[in-house]
């Protein structure tokens, strides 16, 4: 398969890993970004992946049925009839896709689990914002947003800025921080890792942008911490140093794999660790697979927090402090 390739190295055959869609330890999780669809099995009491991902390009156009027909070739990869959580780049509002601001307009109106449910067989799905994910995942392994008492904002910075609003634990779902206005454009398009590659801009250029940016949601928010993650965050150490807004702020320490890996954890662990799925929906698609939970569920994000686990994923790779 050209448009496939695995990272990592290889710790058991997808086959071999394929028995954990039973055991409530594990989940499957996959991520549609703007220009690939990672999965991966996740231990749900790490948040760390087990064994490898998988990674397909992303379709053009993204379609709903040419993601949704990627995702089921990534979970039949794994042979994975097991709970899967799968995070998109959308604003997801009881159950239906409400923006597609990076990928094809035709999702707007979907409804994600109807459609999936058609694609593949799964003992449980759950579909949430992309950054949602991320932000519950890092305040379940992260460790960075701990003993902070105040809001955190959670940023993620790839094709677009993705965002997640914490607070004493909870998450306020579907803050769309990237489409705010700041200066003549929104956020994402000026701060985005994007941004930076579209605009040839280096890290001091990029810096200058991200910090208005910053600067801005400071206004808006007063947050006592901003965690900033995406592949970027990755070279944390050439940029962190760079910025001048006055809030505390730290990278994430995720590789790829890891923000897979949080993501998917999340999305697996949440809500089923503290409900069965045969809780969550008396209905169930053609395919077998337990369909979404109520609006009431799927968007009260302190219901989906889990307790805190003392494994902790990542660690800041870079911190700095107010002057
Ligand atoms: C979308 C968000 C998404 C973010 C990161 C933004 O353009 O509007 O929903 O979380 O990109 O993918």
């Amino acid at each position: 398969m050209s448009a496939a390739d695995t990272a990592d190295s290889p710790v058991a055959t997808p086959e071999q890993l394929a028995v954990h869609a039973d055991d409530p330890r594990y989940g499957f999780g996959i991520d549609v970004g703007g220009s690939g669809v990672k999965g991966g099995i996740v231990d749900l009491t790490t948040g760390t992946l087990v064994g490898d991902r998988f990674k397909i390009k992303t379709p053009k156009p993204a379609s709903p049925d040419a993601v949704a027909a990627t995702v089921a070739q990534i979970v039949a990869h794994f042979h994975w009839t097991g709970r899967v959580g799968v995070t998109l780049p959308a604003v997801v509002v009881d159950g239906v896709v409400r923006t597609a601001a990076n990928i094809d307009k035709a999702w707007i109106g979907t409804d994600p689990y109807a459609l999936l449910g058609t694609y593949f067989t799964a003992s449980g799905l759950t579909v949430l914002n992309d950054a949602d994910a991320a932000g519950l995942a890092e305040a379940k392994y992260g460790g960075n947003a701990d003993d902070v008492d105040g809001v955190v904002i959670m940023l993620t910075l790839g094709t677009g800025i993705g965002s997640a609003i914490l607070f004493s634990g909870g998450l306020l779902p579907n803050a769309e921080l990237g489409h705010v206005q700041v200066g003549k454009s929104i956020a994402e398009a000026q701060a985005s890792a994007r941004a930076k590659e579209d605009n040839d801009w280096s890290y001091e250029q990029w810096a200058r942008h991200l910090s208005r940016v910053l600067q801005e949601y400071e206004k808006l928010f007063s947050p006592k911490l901003f965690i900033l993650g995406g592949g970027i965050s990755r070279k944390a150490h050439k940029w962190i140093p760079l910025l001048t807004n006055s809030t505390p702020t730290v990278a994430t320490s995720e590789s790829a794999c890891c923000a897979v890996a949080r993501k998917i954890s999340t999305n697996g662990s949440a809500r089923p660790s503290l409900r069965p799925d045969s809780t969550l929906s008396s209905r169930r698609s053609r395919s077998g697979m337990s369909l979404r939970p109520t609006s009431a569920e799927a968007n009260t994000a302190s219901s989906w927090l889990p307790e805190r686990n003392a494994a902790k994923a990542s660690s800041p790779t870079v911190s700095r402090t107010s002057t």
